[in-house]
């Protein structure tokens, strides 16, 4: 997004604004390597690069932490070719450029972290951080316990064995029954694909759980900032100060 140099000069911490339009009328400042002497330009902190006495200045890329509980019927892009409704549509009050970390299914509501703080993002979604996905699923009638202990340690997919997975009936009945599932991995459907493994189709999936980071307080649609404490505990998770 573009932003008045004077801005630009300020955030990166090399002057006030009052001061930056005296570096710049002082012709200490270029963008793309030309001088600039008047007011009013603009840049583009993605593309362009501004020096002040030939030395490159870049503030530094303010980090966007943010939990959103993802209604049913949006699709888990920044823009979808067939013009469906994103969950970018959804945070349209967040400036910074932001993408979502790891994929909710079209028909799969619930916590949606999205970020621009790629490392992090990296590491949540790395199977090898072992940080855990819970989900509610309501699943077609009662899945027995041998059913529940296959689930936990593992149902044979077509790409492979699951790894081990917490699985909590919560309330078991018929025609439909409710089950918590927490797992590590984060393959395409897997939640789905499981259960319809041992013959428990899903009916409604929700994640619930995003390591330390629960729903609590949202409401469908609703997003909010994490906390400091919360960008912590994350962090933390994955092994990152
Ligand atoms: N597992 C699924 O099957 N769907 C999701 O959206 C997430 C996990």
């Amino acid at each position: 997004m573009a932003e008045r140099l004077q801005k630009y000069l300020s955030r990166a911490g090399i002057s006030s604004r009052r001061a930056g339009e005296k570096l710049i009328r002082e012709g200490r400042v270029k963008v793309n390597g030309k001088t600039v002497t008047q007011m009013g330009v603009t840049v583009d902190p993605a593309v362009d690069r501004v020096e002040v006495d030939n030395r490159p200045v870049k503030p530094a890329e303010q980090k966007e932490y943010i939990m959103l509980y993802k209604p049913v019927g949006f699709v888990t892009t920044l823009k979808d070719p067939y013009g469906r409704p994103t969950v970018r549509d959804l945070v349209q009050d967040v400036q910074r450029r932001i993408f979502p970390v790891g994929r909710l299914d079209l028909d799969t509501s619930g916590l949606l972290l999205m970020t621009n703080d790629g490392e992090l993002a990296n590491r949540l979604m790395h199977p090898s951080y072992g940080v855990e996905k819970e989900y509610l699923a309501r699943v077609h009638d009662l899945p027995s316990a041998e059913v529940l202990r296959k689930l936990a340690k593992g149902v044979k997919l077509d790409d492979g064995l699951t790894m081990p997975a917490k699985v909590r009936l919560i309330k078991g009945g018929r025609p439909t029954s409710l089950l918590s599932l927490s797992i590590t991995e984060g393959r395409n459907r897997q939640v789905r694909r499981m259960l319809e493994a041992v013959n428990h189709p899903v009916v409604s999936l929700k994640r619930v759980r995003l390591g330390p980071l629960t729903l609590k307080g949202l409401k469908i649609g609703q997003w909010r900032r994490l906390t400091v404490s919360e960008v912590k505990a994350m962090k933390r998770e994955v092994g990152l100060k």
